[in-house]
């Protein structure tokens, strides 16, 4: 088999060159890294439950009409999407206090914020992420006044959408992570949601008992990670119940 071209290999991911112009396979890796790649690990059978819950959120945020990079999933570990330029920054949305910013300004993990908090980082694993302000953003070029007002209102779709069918699984979403991508279309440019949705980037703790259901499980400790994706999956219907990462054929 030709051996495709690798375009970028990240932490948690590769890209490789899609099959046709303007599309990327995006192949989801089972390493798992915390604090800056401080702390790794490779956890079997995460890189396919993220494959399939991305899936998951981005063909839900299609369906609301909220524009995103995905095209198809190709298989389990693959899926195929629409090429972009990826804005150098990690939009975050917090509905609760936890993680850097129960750090950074002392409020207490689990407390409810007056209103969703949106956050910035700049994209620069030399510089492990340094969270900017817009004034940073706009100063360096980094995105436009257009761009900024599209990234919040994007950000703050996504964070309705996902709050909502986590919500309805009993998980409250606590905070999230998205990357951003431009496209071109003749003329005109817009931004799209890119990357990855998963227990990857984002906060998920159980509604009853507060058990985590995200990376924080790795990053802390707390046991199986598989076990929290897997949970996850379950709730949403996006694996069958009893089914386990490890076992492909009980997955489609
Ligand atoms: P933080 O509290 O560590 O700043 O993380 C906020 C959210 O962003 C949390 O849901 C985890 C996610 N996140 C990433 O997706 N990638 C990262 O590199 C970091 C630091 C956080």
């Amino acid at each position: 088999m030709a051996r495709r071209k690798k375009i970028y290999e990240g932490k948690a991911k590769t890209l490789f060159e899609g099959p046709e112009p303007g599309t990327i396979v995006q192949y989801f890796k089972d390493d798992a890294t915390a604090f800056n790649a401080e702390k790794r690990d490779v956890i079997e059978g995460k890189g396919v439950l993220n494959n399939m819950l991305s899936e998951y959120f981005m063909n839900g945020l299609t369906q609301i009409g909220v524009p995103n990079h995905f095209i198809r999933r190709l298989n389990m570990r693959e899926q195929l999407v629409r090429a972009c330029e990826i804005i150098p920054l990690e939009i975050i949305v917090r509905n609760f206090a936890a993680g850097s910013m129960s750090k950074r300004l002392g409020i207490e993990e689990g407390t409810a914020l007056p209103r969703p908090i949106v956050e910035y980082c700049y994209k620069d694993d030399a510089l492990g992420d340094p969270l900017v302000s817009e004034e940073h953003i706009a100063a360096f070029g980094w995105a436009s006044q257009q761009d900024m007002d599209d990234i919040l209102s994007l950000a703050l779709r996504v964070n309705d959408f996902l709050s909502g069918v986590m919500f309805g699984v009993g998980i409250k979403l606590v905070d999230f992570k998205i990357e951003i991508g431009r496209v071109y279309e003749g003329d005109y440019q817009r931004l799209i949601v890119a990357d990855e949705i998963s227990p990857d980037s984002c906060r998920l703790w159980d509604m009853e008992t507060g058990q985590k259901l995200d990376k924080d499980v790795f990053r802390r400790d707390l046991g199986s990670l598989t076990d929290a994706y897997s949970e996850v999956a379950r709730r949403l219907g996006v694996m069958p119940k009893g089914a386990t990462p490890m076992k492909p054929t009980l997955i489609n």
